[in-house]
């Protein structure tokens, strides 16, 4: 049981960032008063606001406050304000530098369908009801981080380069976790690669069937990755972990929103060593930022995985995801959810709404 005081590094980032921040921090508030735990909030610029106001995208107090935490909050980073900077000062440099100096090798995606919102889908009913898998996405290796990697050359034939790259080490660590965490679900591992091409995913699938071997409980398959972004829009249901590397955990997780009937619901937890980064899996989504309509169901479910792997606290993450329910249930609807009909709500109200329900 969790007693004392809890240290949350909070960054709200750019866009939507601090107002799907500010919904989720007011549900921790709530939660953590009544369960009387005690909880330090540090706010801390990163990607674009710390560009703007330090130069980088991951100032070294922002770091450091984030290693000194329990666990991290982090909204969302980038805008075409900062789209034609050069590499190092991109603020999506600062999330993966987060993700890097936290050692956060492992994203958990859960994508559940909600019965309440089988009809905001564009997927037929029938398709996407049922849908309930987990995406576990190596986080600090892959093409985001493999070296060699830069723009060289004269103007006029310059060269891009990125290098897809895995290390033994790096293969068996996240294995081990989709097998873990498969065995808490419906004992499934579907890895997914694109071993007909690249040696990288031979390695993979190799390393995966070993570390398999300790796991014999849970089944396995795989799939490449072509044929898994047309499976999960065919035969969601079929699914229980997906396990992949860090690119093509990006893309896939994305269909998730597909499945849902939003991006706007999906949370996700980073998991290292050290303390835990907790995010919704959506952007900054400049085009609706200010606004007060964004959905702010996947950083509030974010704080719910918090509670759950953070602060081993799986009663106070019910609680949570129990009042968005019933807040769906009752009819209110964020704009992206509006398919559905209901009683479309701005990002504050919808909060409020889900707040009341917290107890
Ligand atoms: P995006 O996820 O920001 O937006 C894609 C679409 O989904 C947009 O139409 C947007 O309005 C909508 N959307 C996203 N979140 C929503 C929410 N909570 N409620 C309602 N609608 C929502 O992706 P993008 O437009 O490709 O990227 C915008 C910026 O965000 C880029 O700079 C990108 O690098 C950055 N980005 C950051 C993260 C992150 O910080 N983790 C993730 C993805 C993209
Ligand atoms: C995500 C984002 C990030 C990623 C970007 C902004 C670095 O798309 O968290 O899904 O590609 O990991
Ligand atoms: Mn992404």
């Amino acid at each position: 049981m969790l007693n004392g005081k809890r240290k949350i590094c909070v960054l709200p980032g750019d866009g939507i960032g601090p107002e799907i921040i500010d919904s989720a921090l007011a549900v921790l508030n709530h939660v953590a008063s009544h369960a009387g735990i005690a909880v330090t909030v540090s706010r801390e610029p990163i990607g674009g606001e710390a560009i703007d106001a330090h130069g980088t995208p991951l100032p070294e107090r922002t770091l450091q406050s984030c290693l000194s935490s329990d666990a991290v909050l982090l909204g969302a980073v980038g805008g075409p304000r900062w789209d034609s900077n050069p590499p190092h000062l991109r603020p999506e440099k600062g999330l993966l530098g987060i993700r890097k100096a936290l050692g956060l090798y492992g994203n958990l995606r859960p994508v559940k369908q909600q019965p309440t919102l089988l009809e905001c889908s564009s997927l037929k009913k029938e398709i996407v009801a049922g849908v309930d898998l987990l995406v576990v996405r190596e986080l600090t290796g892959g093409l985001y981080f493999g070296e060699p990697q830069g723009i060289s050359g004269e103007a006029g034939s310059e060269v891009g380069l990125n290098s897809m790259l895995y290390h033994r080490h790096e293969i068996e660590r996240i294995a081990h976790k989709a097998f873990e965490l498969a065995r808490r679900r419906r004992k499934k591992v579907t890895s997914v690669d694109k071993a007909n091409v690249l040696e990288v995913s031979q390695l993979w699938r190799k390393v995966v069937e070993e570390v398999h071997q300790d796991y014999p409980d849970v089944e396995l398959n795989h799939l490449l990755v072509d044929n898994c972004a047309m499976q999960l829009v065919l035969r969601p249901t079929q699914f229980d972990v997906l396990l992949t590397e860090n690119m093509f955990g990006d893309i896939l997780s994305d269909i998730g929103g597909v499945l849902t009937g939003s991006i706007g619901t999906l949370p996700s937890a980073s998991v290292g060593d050290g303390p835990a980064l907790y995010e919704p899996i959506h952007g900054s989504a400049p085009d609706i930022a200010g606004k007060n309509i964004a959905n702010p169901i996947g950083t509030i479910e974010s704080v719910a995985m918090m509670f759950e792997y953070s602060f081993d606290r799986a009663d106070l993450a019910r609680q949570i995801t129990d009042a968005i329910d019933l807040t769906l249930a009752d009819g209110y609807r964020t704009a992206d959810l509006a398919r559905s009909g209901g009683k479309i709500v701005g990002t504050l109200e919808f909060t409020n709404e889900i707040r009341q329900r917290l107890n």
